[in-house]
């Protein structure tokens, strides 16, 4: 069987009341990416040639969301089957296996989707995706025969006697499109829920006697997310994936519970991280860096060897070269340094390029912003900027130049120039003295 062969069906048309959210639930983040993208990502691995949405009326943004692929709408919410059969006409000519995932199961892995696509061969048209949760709660049970798949009963509609089953169904399936869809057009909705129910395609199978089998999976992977609590578990276990994921290409963290990935957290090789850093999206990080604790970090491209933090935020659209330091409390936006440059601490380098080892002093400022329009700061390769600066932009800085402590640069310095910008001091001779010998003596309590 080629990869062609499946077409995924992706049902998301629930509303998701219980995130009591202006957001459609599946449009919810995991790890900085929509539930929704992370069922389309895992799935895509597979290499389906169609990948249908099955969404519910005003629900655009999903739409929106799921793009290049289709969506259709299902305008009446009349159970599982309903939806699946609503995304027929969707499929086209389609002729080959059809997988069924929910958008609101979104830690799914391509193991098992792969597990059940092994399972499935000239005599097993159809799979169901099973689990052993340790509380079944209000699962649909599975009544099995051997490796296949009797029926499966909705907990509303189950005895007390099939409400003690462990095995559960996760409610993922795949199915040759034919099979599937001639038993999906046999469905009625005679049951306590007033539904038509995905699952009942299964006792019709068994019962024509071409029984499904059935793959188990974990239960962490089938995690279905209702409310905001399930949402909060199911990115604790993507996260335990991701930092898993990065320890084995050789990142090495020293207190992995703290540290927050997105799911495009890129690592070029072996890295250090310390405790407590936020990884936002769009963040590569080059090798042999060190990324000290408490760093807040976005759309930023950190160099090989570089040092961050403690304590740095790091902005998007940044990208720092080669051993570049980031110190303590400084800020870096849309800004670039060059190989070994250095800002230790206290600055703000907005909308800047900054050549290769330039320094910049304690209190650096990027005057980026003059309240209507963003201008850009040029440093040149091995500028010394003195402490507390301010570089009004737009501004150029010369290589090799020099710019005193405490200058407001407004004007561009051509390179290896020295500049200040400040003040003159004056000191009056013994005048302090004089100055406190004037006041008042103070009162005694
Ligand atoms: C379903 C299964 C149940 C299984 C459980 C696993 C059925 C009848 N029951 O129950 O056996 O244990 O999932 O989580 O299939 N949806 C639509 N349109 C609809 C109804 C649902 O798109 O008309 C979508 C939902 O958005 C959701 C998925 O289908 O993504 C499952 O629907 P849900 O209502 O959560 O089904 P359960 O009652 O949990
Ligand atoms: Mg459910």
């Amino acid at each position: 069987m080629t990869d062609s062969d499946l077409a995924v069906i992706i049902l998301a048309a629930g509303q998701g009341t219980r995130m009591k959210s202006r957001l459609p639930k599946v449009l919810h983040p995991l790890a900085g990416k929509p539930m929704l993208g992370h069922v389309i990502d895992t799935v895509s691995a597979l290499g389906p040639n169609r990948i249908v949405v099955v969404v519910g009326p005003d629900m655009e943004q999903v739409a929106n969301a799921a793009q290049p692929h289709r969506t259709v709408v299902q305008q009446d919410r009349l159970g599982t089957g309903h939806a699946v059969a609503c995304a027929k006409n969707a499929l086209g000519d389609h002729v080959g296996d059809v997988l069924i995932l929910y958008g609101d199961v979104p830690l799914i892995t391509v193991q098992t989707l792969e597990a059940m696509r092994a399972t499935r061969d000239c005599d097993t048209k159809m799979v169901g995706l099973t689990f052993r949760p340790s509380d079944p709660a209000r699962y649909g049970r599975v009544i099995s025969n051997g490796d296949h798949i009797e029926r499966i009963v909705e907990y509303k509609d189950a005895s007390a006697e099939e409400r003690a089953i462990g095995l559960c169904n996760a409610g993922m399936v795949l199915g040759a499109r034919d099979v599937l869809f001639d038993l999906i057009a046999r469905l009625d909705n005679r049951n306590a829920q007033g539904e038509y129910y995905l699952t009942d395609v299964f006792a019709s199978a068994y019962a024509n006697g071409s029984p499904a089998a059935m793959v188990e999976g974990s239960a962490q992977e089938v995690l279905g997310v209702n409310d905001r609590k399930e949402l909060a578990q199911a990115e604790k276990i993507l996260q335990g994936r991701l930092r898993a994921r990065a320890m084995a290409d050789g990142v090495t963290f020293l207190d992995p519970d703290t540290v927050w990935l997105s799911s495009d957290t890129r690592f070029d090789g072996e890295a250090v991280v310390e405790p407590n850093v936020f990884f936002g999206p769009g963040v590569r990080v080059g090798r042999d860096a060190l990324i000290r604790a408490f760093c807040h970090l976005e759309g930023t491209e950190i160099g090989t060897g570089a040092r961050i933090g403690p304590f740095a935020r790091l902005r998007p659209g940044s990208s720092l070269s080669q051993n570049v330091h980031i110190g303590n409390f400084v800020e870096i936006k849309n800004a670039n340094m060059g190989e070994g440059a250095k800002a230790n601490h206290l600055a703000y380098v907005g909308d800047a390029d900054v050549g290769p080892k330039a320094n910049l002093g304690a209190g650096t400022i990027t005057c980026n912003y003059d309240g209507f329009a963003k201008h850009r700061t040029a440093i040149g390769a091995g500028a010394f900027i003195g402490s507390n600066t301010a570089l009004v932009a737009p501004v150029s800085v010369g290589d090799g130049v020099i710019v005193g402590a405490g200058s407001t640069i407004t004007e561009n310095i051509p390179a290896d120039d020295l500049a200040l910008g400040r003040g003159r001091q004056t000191n009056l001779s013994g005048r302090a003295k004089l100055f406190r010998e004037a006041r008042p003596p103070k009162r005694a309590k």
